[in-house]
C-alpha cells in the first residue's frame, strides 16, 4: 500500500486588507475588543471568486511538487461559499488549470472541510486508486459579512491554500485522522437562505448566524479531545507532536485548546491576527506559510485540528516526508485590483445596512 504525501504546497490571499480600524466605521466595535477577544488584527476582502483564489494556490502547489495540472488523477475543493451550486468551484478549477485528466468534486465541512478533503485525498491514494490528488480549502465568507452583526461580521476574511498529495514509497503522510459531525447543532452556526430553502419570492438575505459562546465551548472540547484521540491512535504521545497547526478561529479557542492538550505554545502555530478566520482555508495557509518559516523541518509529526458549522470537526496526525522546500515555483497571481476593503463590501452594506 503506497502512502500519500505531500509534495507541493501554495496559497493564495487576495490584496485588500480590512483592519479593524476600518471595521470600527462600519460597525459598533473597537481594534481593543476585536484584538483582546479574537487575536484579529486583519482580513483579507476578496475581488475575485472562490475558483480564482483556488487556482492561483493551486498553481503554486503543483509548482512546488514540480506537477503540471495533467498529473493530476482528483481535485477536491474544500468550501462552504463556492462561486455556484452548479458548476462546482473544483470543475471550475478543473478547467482553469487545464487539468484535463482529473475528476473534480467540492467538499462542505464548512471550517472542518480541509481536514476532511486531505484524509479523502489520502484514502483514495492508499487504496491505489489515485497517484495524484490536488486538496484546496477556499473561501469567500465576505459575500455573507452584515456588519448590522458585529459578533459575526468582525471574524471572517478570504483566502485559498492548497497541497498536491501524491502516491510514495517514502515514509510519512496520514498516521491517523478522525472525522466528527452533530448535525443537532446545525444551528449555532449557519447561514440560511445560502441554498433552496425558503420561497425564491420572498427570499431573505443569507447572512453567518452564530452562539458564539456555544460555538467557542465546543470547539475547545471538539479540536482538544478528537486531536488527543488521532495521537493516541498513531502510537505517538503530544511530546512527540512537532507542530500543531489548528483551525483558525479565536486565538483564544486555540489557546485553551493547547492548554486543554498541554502543549508547548511555541509548538502552536498562529496566523489569525493577520487572515482572521478564512474556514476551511485556515489550515492550508497556514501549512504553507509554516514550511515558509521554517517551522517544518523532514520527518516532523504535525497535528492538525479543527471544528465548524455543521456542527463538524477533525483531527490528523501527519508525518512529514524529506522534502521541506519547493520543487519550483510559479508566477500564477490574482488579476490587480486597487478596490480598498471597503470598497469591495459596499454591496454588503448596501443589503444590511452599517452597525454604527
Ligand atoms: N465589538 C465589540 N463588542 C462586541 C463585539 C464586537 N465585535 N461582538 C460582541 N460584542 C459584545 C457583546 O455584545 C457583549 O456585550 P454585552 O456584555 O454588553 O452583552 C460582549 O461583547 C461579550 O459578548 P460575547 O459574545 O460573550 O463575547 P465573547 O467573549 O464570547 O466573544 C466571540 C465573542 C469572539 C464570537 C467568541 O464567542 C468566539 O470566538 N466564538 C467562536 C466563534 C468561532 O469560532 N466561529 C467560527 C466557527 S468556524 C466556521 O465553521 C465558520
Amino acid at each position: 500500500m503506497p502512502n500519500a504525501l505531500i509534495t507541493g504546497w501554495g496559497r493564495c490571499v487576495p490584496p485588500a486588507v480590512l483592519s479593524n480600524a476600518d471595521l470600527e466605521t462600519v460597525t459598533d466595535t473597537s481594534d481593543d475588543w476585536i484584538t483582546s477577544r479574537t487575536g484579529i488584527k486583519e482580513r483579507r476582502i476578496s475581488h475575485v471568486e472562490v475558483s480564482d483564489l483556488s487556482t492561483v494556490a493551486a498553481s503554486h502547489a503543483l509548482a512546488a511538487a514540480g506537477l503540471g495540472p495533467t498529473d493530476l488523477d482528483l481535485i477536491i475543493v474544500a468550501t462552504c461559499s463556492p462561486d455556484r451550486a452548479i458548476p462546482s468551484a473544483a470543475t471550475m478549477v478543473q478547467a482553469k488549470l487545464g487539468a484535463t485528466r482529473a475528476g473534480a468534486m467540492d467538499l462542505n465541512a464548512a471550517c472542518s472541510g480541509f481536514i476532511f478533503a486531505l484524509s479523502t485525498a489520502d484514502q483514495m491514494i492508499r487504496s491505489g486508486s489515485m497517484r495524484r490528488v490536488l486538496v484546496i480549502g477556499a473561501e469567500k465568507l465576505s459575500y455573507w459579512l452584515d456588519f448590522s452583526n458585529r459578533a459575526t461580521s468582525v471574524l471572517f476574511g478570504d483566502g485559498a491554500g492548497a497541497v498536491v498529495l501524491e502516491a510514495a514509497e517514502e515514509e510519512g503522510g496520514l498516521l491517523a485522522f478522525e472525522l466528527g459531525a452533530d448535525g443537532t447543532a446545525g444551528d449555532l452556526l449557519c447561514v440560511p437562505a445560502s441554498g433552496t430553502e425558503g420561497n425564491p419570492l420572498r427570499r431573505e438575505l443569507p447572512t453567518i448566524l452564530m452562539e458564539g459562546a456555544e460555538v467557542f465551548r465546543r470547539a475547545v472540547t471538539a479540536m482538544g479531545d478528537s486531536a488527543s484521540r488521532v495521537v493516541a491512535r498513531a502510537g505517538l504521545s503530544l511530546d512527540d507532536i512537532d507542530l500543531f497547526i489548528p483551525h483558525q478561529a479565536n486565538v483564544r479557542i486555540i489557546d485553551a485548546t493547547a492548554r486543554r492538550l498541554d502543549l508547548d505554545p511555541a509548538k502552536v502555530f498562529v496566523n489569525i491576527a493577520s487572515y482572521g478566520n478564512t474556514s476551511a482555508a485556515t489550515i492550508p495557509i497556514a501549512l504553507s506559510e509554516a514550511l515558509e518559516a521554517g517551522r517544518i523541518t523532514p520527518g516532523a509529526n504535525l497535528v492538525l485540528a479543527a471544528f465548524g458549522g455543521g456542527f463538524t470537526w477533525a483531527a490528523a496526525v501527519y508525518r512529514w516526508g524529506r522534502r521541506v522546500t519547493p520543487v519550483g515555483t510559479s508566477p500564477a497571481a490574482l488579476p490587480p485590483s486597487s478596490a480598498t476593503a471597503l470598497e469591495l463590501l459596499a454591496p454588503n452594506i448596501a443589503v444590511h445596512g452599517k452597525g454604527v
